[in-house]
């Protein structure tokens, strides 16, 4: 496991320039939540995605252990190539100008809202098996993810929950990380 990235872009920041931003930048609350695979791949895709690679995610299938050596050594931060890996272990081949399927912060903000706040799901730091473990709870198995999304939101978490609170939106502390 890595320890949990340093808040250059999230919360810190947005907390700093909160009193000058403007409304639609306010209400996406959830900024400080880190990409996904999804959010991840289309951003490297428009900013030039190597051809080799796209190759290889076109027509390949591997473990996040060997995408990972192949995201070694590009511009990706290791956090995010580390996310991307998992993403890929999922869905490669596939292809990264199509419509991507959602990715772990996709399912967390469309999934883990409806019965409590997000900073429960988001402050957890948890290993694939406890979070495999949570999602398979009386609290949790009726929601609606295939195998594959399970697995990959079990990976998501752990790579990118474990959020210290103080990096949490005041809004989002509220009654702290209860249900
Ligand atoms: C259908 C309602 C419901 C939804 C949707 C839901 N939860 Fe929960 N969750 C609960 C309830 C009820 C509790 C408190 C009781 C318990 O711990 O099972 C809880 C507690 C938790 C906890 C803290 C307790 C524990 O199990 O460690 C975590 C972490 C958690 N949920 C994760 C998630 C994630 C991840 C999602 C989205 C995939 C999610 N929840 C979506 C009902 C829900």
């Amino acid at each position: 496991m890595i320890p949990y990235r340093p808040a250059l872009t999230g919360a810190a920041l947005a907390a700093a320039v909160w009193g000058g931003m403007t409304l639609a930048q306010q209400s996406d609350v959830f900024s400080f939540i880190p990409d996904g695979g999804r959010t991840i791949l289309e951003r490297w895709q428009d900013d030039g995605l190597p051809g080799d690679l796209a190759k290889s995610i076109r027509t390949e299938e591997a473990t996040a252990a060997t995408w990972r050596t192949r995201l070694d050594g590009t511009d990706l931060d290791q956090w995010d190539a580390a996310t991307l890996a998992e993403y890929l272990e999922a869905y490669a081949p596939l292809d990264p100008e199509g419509d991507l399927p959602r990715d772990g912060r996709d399912m967390t903000l469309d999934l883990c809202q409806s019965c409590h706040i997000v900073t429960v799901v988001v402050t957890q730091d948890r290993s694939p098996e406890a979070w495999l473990g949570t999602m398979n709870s009386p609290s949790h198995i009726e929601i609606d993810v295939t195998e594959t999304e399970r697995q990959l939101l079990a990976d998501y978490l752990t790579l990118n929950a474990g959020i210290p609170i103080d990096q949490i939106p005041p809004e989002l502390r509220a009654g702290g990380a209860s249900y």
